[in-house]
């Protein structure tokens, strides 16, 4: 089969298209044939080395973190699944998983049921960053009906996926972006977009802020928070100094990661058959073109997903 594998650290040209064979699974997995993948920032920033460490650091690296697909192959101790179901995921999240292939094997509790309502290329985008925010708001920030979330960089797909989640749950959405952004996160159901670059001047009495971009924004985002309310950040770790300053303000921040996770992807793929949650595809790639998608996704300002198209 063929499958995207990064060679060494570095840039684009460190990753090859091979062809090797296909993945046996275990007893508890699934051999999906993958109709699509998603492209995600961790992606490139795996592939330059920012997350080297010795239990990760496998070459040939399978690249690929979420997929779609259709079962063709059930481990033995599998009984939640057949052969031909329609599946998608996130999975080993952060260990190598190997999605840009023709096939991949999974675990079967990191899949779920394609959402029936989806084409497998809008199914590969949802796993990684829907978990994302289905994770922070709800496991990591216990989100309340009529809380005040803001959400920075709200038009990638995380926040899309952010927006859209702590909407339904009854949140008071504040998102941040570019100008070009704001139609989209009001569209997505934000109450207000204000510009990234005052909005900690325009707002206060946050209970949440998810902030997807990190650096200066923590400590900016920190006026905004009321006492008792909480910072989740994706991008890095909080810097001590800012996390002891938002400790005197009673204010709890946190970086976090997401987790492959088969029974929240299904309450996931749920809300997207009920209409009530829904992804924007930026452009679709083929695994020839793999380079390509790597380079637009690192450009950063993306409004959508970046897809896979595999079969
Ligand atoms: N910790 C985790 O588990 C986890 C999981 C998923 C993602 N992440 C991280 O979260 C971030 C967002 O992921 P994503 O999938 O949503 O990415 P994405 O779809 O590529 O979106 C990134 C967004 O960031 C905005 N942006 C770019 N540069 C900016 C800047 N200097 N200031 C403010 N906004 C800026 C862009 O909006 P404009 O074009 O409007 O500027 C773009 O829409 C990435 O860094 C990713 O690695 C972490």
């Amino acid at each position: 089969m063929k499958i995207a594998r990064m060679h060494e650290f570095g840039n684009v040209d460190v990753v090859k298209l091979d062809n090797i064979d296909k993945p046996k699974i275990k007893s508890d997995e699934v051999l999906v044939a993958v109709h699509a993948a998603g492209i995600n920032p961790i992606d490139w920033k795996v592939r330059e080395g920012h997350y080297s460490n010795p239990e990760t650091d496998i070459f040939p690296f399978p690249m690929g973190w979420d997929f779609s697909g259709t079962i063709v192959e059930i481990g033995s101790d599998v009984n939640t699944y057949k052969i031909g179901d329609e599946v998608f995921g996130l999975i080993r999240f952060p260990m190598p998983a190997g999605c840009f292939a023709e096939f991949v094997a999974a675990p079967v509790n990191e899949i779920a049921h394609k959402p029936a309502s989806l084409d497998h290329e809008h199914a590969a985008g949802i796993p990684l960053v829907a978990l994302t925010a289905w994770q922070a708001l709800f496991s990591t920030a216990h989100l309340q009906a009529g809380q005040k979330v803001l959400i920075h960089a709200a038009a990638g797909a995380v926040g899309q996926m952010a927006i859209q989640i702590a909407k339904w749950h009854g949140a008071k959405v504040i998102a941040t972006g570019s100008q070009s952004a704001k139609n989209l996160c009001l569209s997505l159901g934000a109450d207000q977009f204000l510009e990234r670059n005052s909005f900690e001047d325009q707002i206060n009495d946050i209970d949440l802020v998810l902030d997807l971009v990190g650096q200066e924004y923590i400590e900016r985002s920190l006026k905004t928070i009321k006492p008792g309310g909480h910072l989740i950040c994706f991008t890095q770790p909080i810097p001590a100094e800012i996390s002891k300053k938002a400790a005197d303000k009673g204010i709890k921040t946190q970086f976090t990661i997401v987790s492959p996770n088969g029974e929240q992807l299904k309450q996931i793929a749920q809300l997207i058959d009920d209409n009530l949650l829904k992804n924007k595809i930026e452009q679709i790639f083929s695994l020839d073109q793999i380079k390509e998608a790597l380079t637009l996704q690192q450009s950063g300002h993306c409004h959508g997903k970046l897809i896979l198209k595999i079969k």
